[in-house]
């Protein structure tokens, strides 16, 4: 790959030239993919309104990319690996060739389904080599994919299919997740009650149960695939024309969706890659993310195969049938770069070394985190007993916003430190700003992270509400974007992430706004008066859900009232946003305008109550108290 970069010094070299001359930087790294018409202009931009266009002019398809350009040399070389949840049931691997057979057929399915350029398709799928193809399909005929993560709930589905309208639903008929199945049809027929914008449902069908199929809406994928050949050529995308939607959630109101287009998003997913985990070509890497994040987008599906490398996904989860499961799957399958979440890593140790011990690891060449902070203890968990400390850990700090990977270490390239994300890529340019917005120069300081020029990779807007984008990334501080996380620079550069510093909770890397949590707590409003949620220090989770919750009576049975409220939210949104603790309070502290105080909620449900700071000038001082003696 021509553009990796080859040493700590080398690095350097490429930094400087990218920040000094960011254009000539970009296009030089533009000028490696395979344009069917030239960019006129490399870049444009304001971060005001804000606007940033990159490669204008240019006409490209990123399937082309991902695939038929390596057809002539690699055509024979694997593209996919797929490993079932269940170890005892047949891998499934296609080659460069195959997938690019399987994307076309699938693409013209689609097409046959009414899907034009620049319609809306939602994927609600498990983690199956069909949604690697249907991503690449929707990409090939320049139709716009939104991939909903299949733990969402109907309600946060139907939420997501008619924000943008999607045509299409592609889905399966069921999933298995270690010991779980799961009804994915079931929860797609529920969510369809209210989305009037669904004109056809794909099916995939993998568990072979008897699902519910609408006469007329609902297609097996199987029968439609008899229907079509393989002869689909790639949708010519202008460079700006979008890509994808990808919803994820903020400080307020509901989830947005952050849209990114064809061209930058390309050659920021595949430039970041090639650097971040310097892949050589025989190598087999393999990230455990779920395609319906943003890790999944870029690091299991694009990044890799625009680089023409070996990507693997894996169905399962890391504690099934035993803790040794990862392990057992990179040596089954010989896999080079790892790449996975510092949760998983926690649960994994907790289980114990025994299980990382029986493998021998042999293949692995470079680890990496990503999604949340990494604490030092996992880390050298992470570093020694499975990199066996001969492989570099790249601990990748980024975003659904940021498109791909923006400050990590460079495979074996650069210094690591524990924690510590380390330094920007070539043309990221990251600053720490203070309650004003000024740049801290010095370093040993912390500070709001934000970026002061744009990248390929960027958001472009957030689907049907520009405003929205502004106000949330660019209205914080002049001319910046803003990451929503503060972050330390230490006496050599090194970036340290400390976490959010909106009110955006991280549970095992998943993101989740309190207020959307709150909502959903709110929406009992015939038990429920008013909530507050606030993240926690968690073992295994890194931030745990805590929700103080004050009811409109007394509840008699706390247990079951909590129970109910659960069940609210995983109906609202999914199971992934239960919380961890509910307590029943009969007041928040709020400061006379009526704010909430969640810096002391907060302090009470990492259980230190010890420096609430003044709480005299509360509404209320007294709830103070019964929050503290009634904490859990
Ligand atoms: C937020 C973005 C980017 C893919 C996964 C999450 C946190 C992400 C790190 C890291 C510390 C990290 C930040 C960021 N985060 N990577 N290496 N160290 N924190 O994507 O859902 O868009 O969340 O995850 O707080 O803002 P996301």
């Amino acid at each position: 790959m021509d553009f990796q970069i080859k040493s700590f010094d080398d690095y350097k070299a490429k930094y400087k030239a990218s920040v000094d001359d960011p254009e000539g930087f970009w296009a030089d790294i533009a000028g490696h993919y395979k344009w069917q018409k030239k960019w006129d202009k490399t870049l444009e931009w304001e971060f005001k309104t804000p606007s940033v266009k990159w490669f204008q002019g240019g006409k490209m398809n990123i399937t082309e990319n991902c695939l038929d350009r390596h057809l002539e040399t690699r055509g024979n070389k694997l593209a996919l690996i797929w490993e079932p949840n269940d170890p005892k049931e047949r891998f499934i691997r296609y080659t460069y060739r195959e997938l690019h057979e399987k994307v076309c057929k699938f693409a013209n399915v689609l097409k046959a389904k009414g899907v034009e350029k620049g319609d809306r398709v939602a994927l609600y799928m498990p983690m199956v080599p069909e949604l690697t193809v249907a991503v690449l399909a929707c990409a090939r005929i320049g139709a716009v994919h939104s991939v909903v993560f299949a733990g969402f709930s109907a309600g946060a589905l139907a939420d997501r299919i008619n924000d943008s309208s999607c045509k299409v639903v592609i889905t399966s008929d069921g999933s298995y997740r270690g010991t779980k199945e799961i009804p994915v049809k079931g929860v797609v027929n529920e969510a369809l009650k209210s989305c009037d914008s669904v004109e056809a449902v794909l099916v995939v069908e993998r568990t072979q149960w008897s699902v519910q199929m609408k006469e007329g809406r609902d297609f097996w994928l199987h029968d439609e695939l008899e229907k079509v050949d393989a002869n689909c050529p790639p949708e010519p995308m202008d460079a700006e024309d979008m890509l994808f939607i990808l919803y994820t959630s903020g400080s307020t109101g509901k989830p947005k969706g952050v849209v990114h287009t064809c061209g930058g998003y390309m050659v920021y997913a595949g430039y970041s890659f090639a650097n971040v985990f310097q892949p050589n070509e025989s190598d087999v890497y393999w990230c455990t993310a779920d395609i319906g994040w943003i890790t999944g987008h870029t690091y299991i599906v694009y990044g890799p195969l625009l680089n023409g490398t070996t990507t693997m996904m894996f169905e399962g989860v890391p504690t099934y049938p035993s803790p040794g499961r990862f392990w057992q799957v990179c040596d089954k399958h010989g896999v080079n770069q790892f790449y996975t979440a510092p949760t998983a890593i926690r649960a994994l140790m907790a289980a114990g070394e025994d299980h990382v011990l029986s493998y021998g690891l042999y293949d692995l060449k470079v680890l990496g985190t990503v999604g949340e902070p990494i604490n030092v203890e996992a880390w050298e968990w992470y570093h020694i007993h499975v990199g066996k400390e001969r492989c570099p850990v790249v601990d990748t700090w980024w975003q659904t916003e940021t498109g791909g990977i923006m400050i990590s270490g460079l495979g074996n390239h650069s210094p690591m430190r524990a924690s510590y994300a380390g330094y920007p890529l070539p043309g990221i340019q990251p600053v720490l700003l203070d309650q004003e917005g000024n740049e801290i120069e010095e370093n040993e300081k912390e500070g709001y992270l934000a970026m002061k020029f744009p990248w390929p990779g960027i958001l472009r807007t957030t689907y049907g509400d520009h405003e929205r984008c502004k106000n949330t990334y660019f209205a914080h501080y002049d001319d910046y974007y803003f990451t929503g996380d503060g972050a330390k620079r230490d006496k050599d550069g090194m970036y340290r992430i400390i976490g959010r510093v909106d009110d955006v909770i991280n549970v095992s890397g998943h993101r989740f706004g309190t207020a959307e949590i709150e909502d959903a707590i709110n929406s009992r409003d015939e038990l429920v008066a008013e909530s507050a949620v606030v993240g926690y220090p968690h073992e295994i989770k890194g931030q745990g859900i805590y929700a103080y919750v004050i009811t409109k009576q007394k509840p008699d049975n706390p247990d079951k009232l909590r129970a109910e409220i659960i069940e609210t939210i995983v109906k609202q949104i999914g199971r992934i946003a239960k919380p961890d603790k509910i307590q029943f309070v009969s007041g928040l502290p709020k400061t006379r305008s009526g704010k909430i105080m969640r810096r002391i909620l907060r302090k009470v449900a990492e259980g230190d109550t010890s420096n609430l700071g003044d709480t005299s000038t509360l509404l209320d001082p007294d709830v103070v108290e019964e929050i503290k003696e009634g904490a859990l």
